[in-house]
């Protein structure tokens, strides 16, 4: 069986318990690898005065799990800064977040160079390597620079954004050409996999091969939308456990006579969490009738506590938390119930459970994977429903759920009014149709997805395909003759274009690079030389 080498920032092994660390990159690749007897390799979580590439080595559930420690200027410049206050911040639309310091892309380019020299003993002919997230974007480029012609795949946790916003990142097309190291590179939803598809268009002078294939920089590369799930079986295990169990009675016991609105999030800016509380604020005053009915819970650890946003939303949320208890609480009832740390996953489900709203409202986030746990943890004959900002990549899958745009209290506020007052009919109708496809596109789905599009063969080319490197004379529209420097051939119809026969004089891969805009009109005219398709706009 082929070897699966998985590689991410933060490593999570699974220790089968449910008291892992938060975050869904973790909880998705400790389900993926549980049945996948792989390596996983990743950043201890722990720094060293010096970087000196000694693995930690720990097998757990037929996983081995390699990690490293990192130097504190790593931590400072790789993962609080170019990771989380560049890339972070700018992939979620929060451009007036986003700190752009030459020293935080030197730090992730060397810890992306670290990883790589770490990574490159432990690796065998023929095994498959699965970089994850915005972290190790240039991952793929230093193991080709050590000689690593494994297949490797890269899988964006996160949004890919509009390319007008990336392409306010200094060194822009270094990282983007980067990404064509890869064989293959997935996103969240089709959306992203389109916004890069843009940017390729737009800032690479690149283009469209076929509905999977790109071709810029002089390399080609295939790319999909791969959205992730849970392990919804894992997830129903824990759901009946005595532990989730005792936990649902616990809630039930003190949310008596009152309908428990969940919001579970790691504590993050792009989370919406200031919008949802507005949202709340809102129900409660439109609605005198449903106060003392409803309270809200909402669960949100702390998390990346090196980056200054994250400690002012902190501060700002604890004190519209107690605006709102202040202004409507009571002997009795406070509304809002806001909690700081992390549980175990099998109480979790017992909270989602006991909840009759779960409230899933980021800014923007790659997938949420809350919004399917959620569901998962309902009970089929009561459920309860799902409120789901548009912006979150599950909307993508997750119609059945109340969509809501994040930025409105107003809306916030009349779809918990809905959700709170829906009748059984709808709530079960709504959540089969959820649960239908958190069970069916879970997490093994997402995982075999990948890595099978990975390891299978590279596309050869069919009669009438372009692909770069197999490239001959190209037939296309007279009308972009003359930005591909082209010349007729004896035939009307076909022309040659000089690039493709110059570069393979060179010896080198021949594959053209299209001028800017010429991707998006060419046309195959046909010819008995081989033709180029008409690339589709993504
Ligand atoms: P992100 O990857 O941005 O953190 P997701 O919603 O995709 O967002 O994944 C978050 C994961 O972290 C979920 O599996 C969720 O259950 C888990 N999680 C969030 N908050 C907590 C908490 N307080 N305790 C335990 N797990 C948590
Ligand atoms: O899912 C997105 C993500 O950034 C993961 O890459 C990461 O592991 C998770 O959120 C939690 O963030 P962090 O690892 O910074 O705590």
């Amino acid at each position: 069986m082929t070897r699966l080498i998985v590689v991410s920032n933060r490593v999570n092994p699974p220790s089968g318990k449910g008291d892992e660390s938060v975050g869904g990159l973790a909880m998705a690749l400790s389900a993926a690898l549980r049945e996948y007897s792989g390596l996983w390799f990743g950043w201890s979580g722990k720094t060293a005065p010096e970087f000196t590439g000694q693995l930690s080595l720990q097998v757990a559930d037929g996983v081995t799990v390699a990690t490293v420690d990192l130097e504190e200027a790593d931590v400072t410049e790789y993962y609080n800064g170019y990771a989380n206050k560049t890339l972070w911040p700018l992939f979620h639309y929060r451009q007036d977040l986003t700190a752009y310091d030459r020293s935080f892309d030197e730090g992730y380019q060397r810890v992306n160079r670290r990883f790589a020299q770490t990574l490159r003993p432990l690796i065998e002919d023929g095994d498959l390597i699965w970089i994850h997230d915005y972290h190790l974007i240039p991952l793929a480029r230093e193991l080709r620079a050590l000689g690593v012609t494994n297949r490797i795949g890269f899988f964006l946790h996160i949004p890919w954004p509009a390319h007008q916003l990336v392409a306010t990142l200094p060194g822009h097309r270094k990282l983007v050409e980067s990404l064509f190291d890869y064989d293959l590179v997935g996103f969240q939803t089709p959306e992203y996999r389109q916004a890069f598809e843009e940017y390729v268009w737009s800032e690479a002078d690149g283009v469209v091969l076929d509905p999977t294939r790109l071709l810029a920089f002089g390399k080609t590369v295939q790319v999909g939308d791969f959205p992730i799930g849970i392990d919804a079986a894992e997830f129903g295990e824990m759901v009946a456990s005595e532990r989730a169990e005792h936990t649902f009675g616990v809630m039930a016991a003190h949310t008596a006579f009152r309908k428990m609105i969940i919001g579970v999030d790691r504590l993050d800016y792009s989370k919406g969490l200031e919008e949802r509380f507005l949202g709340f604020e809102r129900l409660l005053a439109d609605n005198p009738d449903l106060r003392r009915e409803v309270l809200m819970l909402q669960i949100a650890p702390v998390s990346r506590e090196g980056v200054d946003a994250y400690q002012e939303i902190r501060a700002r949320l604890d004190a519209l938390s107690g605006r709102i208890n202040g202004e409507y609480a009571d002997i009795d009832w406070n509304p809002v119930r806001y909690v700081n740390r992390n549980y175990r996953r099998d109480e979790l489900a017992g909270v989602y459970r006991a909840a009759k709203v779960g409230l899933v409202t980021p800014m923007r986030d790659g997938m949420n994977l809350v919004a399917k746990e959620f569901v998962a943890a309902q009970d089929p004959d009561d459920p309860g429903v799902l409120v789901l900002s548009k912006f979150a990549g599950a909307a993508n899958q997750m119609g059945e759920a109340l969509i809501v745009n994040p930025n409105s209290p107003e809306e916030i506020a009349e779809a918990l009014k809905r959700a709170l007052t829906m009748d059984l009919k709808e709530r079960v109708r709504r959540w089969r149709a959820l649960n239908e496809g958190v069970q069916r596109d879970d997490v093994t789905a997402w995982r075999d997805t990948f890595v099978n599009a990975l390891a299978a063969e590279p596309h050869t080319p069919a009669e009438g395909q372009y692909y770069g490197e197999q490239a001959r004379p190209l037939s296309v529209d007279e009308r972009f003759l003359p930005d591909l420097g082209a010349e007729r051939r004896g035939d009307e119809r076909a022309f040659e274009a000089p690039a493709l026969r110059d570069s393979e004089a060179r010896g080198e891969p021949a594959a053209l690079r299209l001028p800017s805009g010429t991707g998006r009109g060419l046309q195959v005219l046909g010819g008995d030389q081989g033709t180029l398709p008409r690339p589709a706009r993504p």
